[in-house]
């Protein structure tokens, strides 16, 4: 069985919504496709995940606010946690990155994928960013990326 993990932080409520639409696009589509034995969707938020969650994934998606031009200090603790661990042992894993903004987005983008970059990991989506409300467009882009990289590692071109 493999496994496709969301990693997120959020103090608020926009990250969890759109972490909670990722791993329901992820669901339905397996379900859809009869795929649930395949792959199995695992949601922690970074305060609760380690590089054993993350040794222990086939794909991994990563959301978090834009915090001060940066992102969120939960996820920077949690890439602090698991790269030595996980360096050179995750190389060519899909990855992709989900982030919440007030008017802005990049610095979050530019410092998370400058760190999962060393991990090698292969970027497989260009990061959503909703910025101000999170609009039902949005919404829909986390769960057809959910639904991409489930139906991906189920039929195994991921
Ligand atoms: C401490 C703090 C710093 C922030 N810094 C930025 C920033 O640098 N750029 C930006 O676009 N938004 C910034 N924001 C706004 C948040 O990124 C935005 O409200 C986001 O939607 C929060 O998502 P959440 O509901 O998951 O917490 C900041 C918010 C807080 C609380």
């Amino acid at each position: 069985m493999k496994t496709l993990l969301v990693v997120y932080h959020t103090h608020g409520v926009k990250t969890a919504q759109m972490a909670e639409a990722v791993a329901r696009g992820a669901r339905a589509a397996l379900a859809e496709a009869g795929g649930e034995a395949e792959v199995r969707v695992i949601v922690k938020r970074c305060a609760d995940a380690g590089p054993e969650d993350v040794l222990g994934a086939d794909a991994l998606i990563l959301g978090t606010p834009e915090n001060f031009g940066y992102m969120s200090g939960m996820m920077k603790d949690f890439l602090e946690r698991v790269f030595y661990p996980c360096e050179g042992k995750v190389a060519g894993r899909p990855w992709a990155l989900f982030v919440a903004a007030g008017q802005d987005g990049s610095g979050a983008v530019a410092s998370v994928e400058r760190i999962v970059t060393g991990l090698r990991l292969a970027k497989k989506a260009e990061p959503i960013v909703a910025l101000r409300e999170l609009t039902p467009e949005t919404i829909s882009r986390c769960e057809a990326l959910g639904a991409a990289f489930a139906a991906g590692l189920a039929l195994g071109v991921l």
